[in-house]
């Protein structure tokens, strides 16, 4: 479907690797028991599903039993801040710039939001200022969707511990498992959120790490699959396409980041070579995912600028697909500090494991091509 285009959404989603549609579909046609019955039948999906939990632990660098298969990150998030309020009681702390599976459910819990400079780093004075023995969770996400900003995230455990040592830390990783060892970078978190398809798995499926020891009461209650912590019939073929995507992400993700590194800096420079007044967002590029160029482009509407680019084969987005068709600013761009009518001329070019060279010189044509368009006095070019 999208030959011909040039796919630069890989943050908003990314197709599905061989792998992970080869090892789905024997649980799609043949194979099609429901893994909590007793017959054989059963017992084969049960085994997938043991199987596959062993191999996302192992890629989350955590133990088989803390996995809690959930439907997509949204889910995860959700299950992370309510779960644990709704356990222990408490409120829960986030940043200004999570996405709103996180800031909402913050919100719901009458939560409190944290500031972050003007590259979307977390403050961590304001943080510590914000937690008290009422906060129950706090979370940070690993990696930003819209501008790529990575946090540290062992700076943040050690200021949870020392301000408020009863809560947990739960990170989001949904951005952040494609390029980033997630095994490592979040060994501080108690609770940690993946969605399968944004690292070549399907959509509708993710995972919670919920480290041993830590309660949180259900989101949906039923059956208690999941060891009570998430009821519902498995997803057979999206747990196991999950588990295949994760085997295949963390073989070739060092060599991968890197490679789509030098894309992306090649697009960044390219269109900032060529564009007069451009700027990348959120600093330097090393504190940054290595697949997403983020840039504020003065003179041009994001939604003008998006429709151009889609009639000449380009798919990008203005951040987070999951508010796509709002007109409002973006709240990531306003929290660090970026003014409104900035925020709304901005693009997000994010690459994913397909990309290649052709993709980048395409888009810097197309793109250079609609600023132009859109720059000219009378809206259009000769
Ligand atoms: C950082 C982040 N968290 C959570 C989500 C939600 O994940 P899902 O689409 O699987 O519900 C997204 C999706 O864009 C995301 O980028």
């Amino acid at each position: 479907m999208s030959e011909g285009l040039v796919y630069l959404d890989h943050a908003a989603t990314t197709p599905v690797r061989p792998e992970a549609l080869e090892a789905m579909l024997p649980w799609l046609t043949t194979h099609y028991g429901n893994p909590s019955g007793s017959h054989a039948v059963a017992r084969a999906a049960r085994q997938a599903v043991d199987e596959a939990r062993e191999l996302v632990a192992a890629g989350l660098g955590c133990g088989p039993g803390e996995v809690v298969f959930t439907g997509g990150g949204t889910e995860a998030d959700n299950l992370a801040i309510a779960g644990v309020v709704a356990a222990r009681g408490g409120t829960a702390v986030c940043t200004a710039i999570e996405h709103h599976a996180v800031l909402h459910a913050v919100e719901a819990v009458g939560g409190r939001v944290v500031g972050v400079d003007g590259d979307g780093r977390l403050d961590l004075d304001q943080l510590g200022a914000a937690l008290d023995d009422r906060t129950a969770v706090v979370s940070v996400m690993l990696a930003n969707n819209e501008v790529g900003t990575v946090q540290a995230l062992d700076g943040v455990a050690e200021v949870v511990r020392s301000h408020a040592p009863g809560a947990v830390l739960h990170t989001d990783a949904v951005q952040g498992f494609a390029w980033l060892d997630v095994a490592a970078l979040t060994a501080d978190a108690q609770l940690v959120a993946v969605a399968a398809h944004k690292f070549g798995g399907p959509k509708g499926v993710g995972a919670l790490v919920v480290r041993d020891g830590v309660t949180l009461a259900p989101l949906l209650r039923g059956g208690g699959q999941e060891r009570d912590r998430r009821s519902g019939t498995h997803n057979v073929a999206g747990i196991v396409g999950m588990a295949a995507a994760v085997q295949a992400t963390v073989a070739h993700r060092a060599e991968m980041a890197a490679r789509v590194r030098r894309l992306r800096d090649r697009l960044a420079d390219r269109i900032v070579a060529e564009l007069p007044g451009v700027v990348e967002s959120a600093g330097a590029r090393d504190g940054r995912l290595p697949n997403i160029c983020h840039l504020r482009i003065p003179g041009v509407e994001s939604e003008s600028l998006l429709v151009l680019l889609d009639a000449d084969g380009v798919c990008a987005s203005a951040g987070s697909a999951c508010a796509s068709g709002a007109l409002d600013p973006s709240h990531v761009l306003l929290a660090m500090g970026v003014d409104r009518a900035e925020a709304r001329s901005s693009v997000r070019l994010s690459l994913g494991w397909p990309s290649g060279d052709d993709d980048v010189d395409r888009a810097v044509v197309a793109l250079v091509r609609a600023v132009g368009q859109l720059r000219s006095p009378a809206g259009i070019t000769s």
